[in-house]
């Protein structure tokens, strides 16, 4: 049995007032609970305190996550943020691998796996991204193209608890354009991802991991996704920035 996750990926978006606004507004419209469903917010690295803070006070019944981080613990590595760093926070999660960051910062499965490996033995847990651009979806090789970034991104990773590493598949062409897979598209990669890890870490642990859609997702689309079997709940970009929206997604969830 997986519990769902409902993660808000806030991108570079909200300042520090603007975030400690949303998280409690986030917090008055969960003041019911969320049920079984995780959920999740990523806000910018300079609002993790505040909307910890929010969390602290509000009693909210959601989690922080940064939405990156570097694999070394200290020294000369300016404008990086070491896990320990994270970890004095609050955050409890942190995003690897954005397609965003692998494009734009040129991120690689290696750095991601190096970051997946240092952040779980600082008892942090990875939401690890993958996803393929649009001409390898046109081409018809997604399916290989994802599990081969899996088969990268987790390299000799110890999972002992599958509940503490989390996937997002997150097809590019789908990110904040408005264009999103079918819950079938998305079923079909996702049921590809859990087979590749039952080959590497045994049907159990892979029965355990939750693999969550990203991609255009919002309050009208988000059950629909939800209905598959290999899909575990969303990571969510701009429908995550007012409360009301990630809030409905997190019912549709529940
Ligand atoms: P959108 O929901 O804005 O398409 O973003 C998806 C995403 O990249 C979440 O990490």
């Amino acid at each position: 049995m997986r519990n769902r996750v409902m993660a808000g990926n806030w991108k570079m978006n909200k300042t520090y007032s603007e975030a400690v606004e949303l998280a409690t507004g986030l917090a008055a419209e969960l003041k019911d609970g969320t049920g079984s469903v995780d959920v999740i917010v990523a806000p910018p690295a300079v609002d993790l305190k505040g909307v910890a803070e929010v969390i602290e006070q509000e009693k909210a019944p959601f989690a922080l996550s940064a939405q990156n981080v570097y694999f070394e613990e200290s020294g000369a590595y300016t404008g990086e943020t070491a896990p320990s760093m994270l970890e004095s926070v609050g955050a409890t999660y942190c995003i690897i691998g954005h397609s965003e960051r692998r494009g734009y910062f040129g991120e690689t499965d290696e750095d991601i796996n190096k970051k997946a490996k240092k952040l779980m033995e600082h008892g942090i847990i990875p939401i690890s991204c993958c996803g393929e651009p649009l001409e390898v979806r046109e081409a018809g090789t997604h399916v290989e193209f994802v599990t081969d970034q899996i088969k990268k991104d987790t390299e000799g990773l110890q999972i002992t608890d599958p509940s503490k590493y989390i996937i997002a598949y997150e097809p590019i062409w789908a990110i904040g354009t408005g264009k999103t897979a079918t819950a079938d598209d998305a079923q079909e990669v996702c049921g590809a991802i859990r087979k590749t890890l039952a080959e590497i870490f045994g049907q159990e642990t892979a029965d355990g991991i939750r693999i969550l859609y990203g991609g255009s997702a919002k309050p009208t689309n988000v059950a629909g996704f939800l209905e598959k079997d290999d899909v575990d709940g969303a990571l969510v970009g701009g429908a995550s920035l007012k409360a009301d929206s990630f809030a409905a997604m997190v019912k549709a969830a529940m």
